[in-house]
C-alpha cells in the first residue's frame, strides 16, 4: 500500500504537533505548515525522531497573510502528486485588535481565511486521492458566538473573545458549506470540523503569561484541561479511522458527531460566509 500523505497546520505546538506526531507514527508521509524556520526543523526533526518515520517534512507560510498561502498552495501543487488529509488547525486568539499588512483583521485572516484559501487551492490534489480528508479545528468556543456573520469583518467594538468565537464559527459554516458543495460535484473528499476541547498548549500565550494561565485555569476548574495528546485524538480520528470513512459535513467531538450551534446550520450564513471570503481572497470558486 502506497503511503499516504498528510498536511497539517500549526503543527509546531500543541494539538497539531501532537497529531502530526502521532499521524506520523501511524505511518504517514507527514507535511508541516509553519511560519517559523527553527520551529518547524526543530519540530520534523523531534517527530522524525520519536516514530522513526523519516517522512517528515516542513513548508513556510503565514496562514495570515494570503499572499503566503497562495504561494504555499502552488509550491505545493508543483512538488505533491496527491494529498490524503488536509488538516486545517493553526489558530490563535488576539486580545488586542490588529490587522495583517494586507489589511484583514488578524483572527479572521489566521482562523479563517488563510485556510479558506489554503483548502480551496488544494482541492485538485485532494481529488487525486482515493479517499481524501479535510479536518477543520474549530472549537466549542464557536457556541459564543453572535450568529450575526457580517459581525466577522465589523464588530462594532474589538473584543478578542467574541472575535475568536466568531472566528471558530466561521470554521465550522466553512466545513459545513464546503461539504454541501462537495456532495454537488460528487467528489470523494470529505470535510468535518473538530471540537478537541480545553487542552493544555501555547493557546493564549502570545497575548502575555495572564491570559495563558487563565485559559488554563478556566478548563482545570472544569477539570476538562486534556494533554496535547489527548486533545489532538479527535483530529487524528478524523484524519485516519476507517470509522469515520465516507462521513462528512458533521461536527465531532469526543469521537462523537455532536450537534454545532444554531447559527452554524443557517444556511445564509453559510453562503455570507462564502461570499466575504471569497470578495476578501479574490477565489472565484
Ligand atoms: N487549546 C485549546 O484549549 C483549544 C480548544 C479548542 C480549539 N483549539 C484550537 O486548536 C488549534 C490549535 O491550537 P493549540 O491549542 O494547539 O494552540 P498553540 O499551542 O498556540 O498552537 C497554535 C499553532 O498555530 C500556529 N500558528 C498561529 N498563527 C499562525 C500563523 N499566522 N501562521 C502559521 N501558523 C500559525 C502556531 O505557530 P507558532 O508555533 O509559530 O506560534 C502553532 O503551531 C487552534 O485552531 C485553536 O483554535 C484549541
Amino acid at each position: 500500500m502506497s503511503q499516504k500523505t498528510c498536511l497539517i497546520t500549526g503543527a509546531t505546538s500543541g494539538i497539531g504537533r501532537a497529531a502530526a506526531m502521532a499521524l506520523a507514527r501511524q505511518g504517514f508521509r507527514v507535511i508541516i505548515v509553519a511560519r517559523n524556520k527553527d520551529k518547524a526543523e526543530a519540530t520534523c526533526r523531534r517527530i522524525r525522531q520519536v516514530t522513526r518515520n523519516e517522512a517528515v517534512s516542513w513548508y513556510l507560510c503565514d496562514l495570515s497573510l494570503l499572499r503566503d498561502v497562495q504561494a504555499l498552495a502552488s509550491q505545493l501543487r508543483n512538488d505533491l502528486d496527491s494529498l490524503d488529509v488536509l488538516i486545517n488547525n493553526a489558530g490563535a486568539r488576539f486580545l488586542r485588535h490588529q490587522l495583517t499588512p494586507e489589511g484583514i483583521e488578524l483572527t479572521l485572516a489566521t482562523n479563517h481565511l488563510g485556510h479558506f484559501v489554503l483548502t480551496l487551492s488544494l482541492l485538485d490534489l485532494l481529488e487525486r486521492s482515493a479517499e481524501a480528508r479535510i479536518i477543520n479545528v474549530a472549537s466549542g468556543a464557536h457556541y459564543g458566538a453572535d450568529g450575526v456573520i457580517e459581525n466577522i469583518l465589523r464588530p462594532e467594538e474589538y473584543d478578542g473573545k467574541k472575535q475568536y468565537a466568531r472566528s471558530k464559527l466561521a470554521n465550522v459554516l466553512f466545513t459545513y458549506a464546503l461539504a454541501e458543495r462537495l456532495k454537488d460535484r460528487q467528489s470523494r473528499i470529505t470535510v468535518n470540523a473538530a471540537d478537541p476541547g480545553g487542552v493544555a498548549t501555547n493557546f493564549a500565550r502570545n497575548n502575555g503569561l495572564i491570559p495563558w494561565l487563565k485559559h488554563r485555569l478556566y478548563y482545570l476548574s472544569k477539570r476538562q484541561l486534556l494533554s496535547p495528546a489527548r486533545g489532538a485524538e479527535i483530529v487524528v480520528y478524523l484524519a485516519s479511522s476507517p470509522e469515520v470513512r465516507g462521513a462528512t459535513g458533521k461536527y465531532f467531538f469526543e469521537k462523537k458527531e455532536r450537534r454545532s450551534s444554531a447559527a452554524s446550520y443557517d444556511i445564509e450564513n453559510q453562503r455570507k460566509l462564502w461570499e466575504l471570503s471569497q470578495a476578501l481572497s479574490g477565489l472565484g470558486h
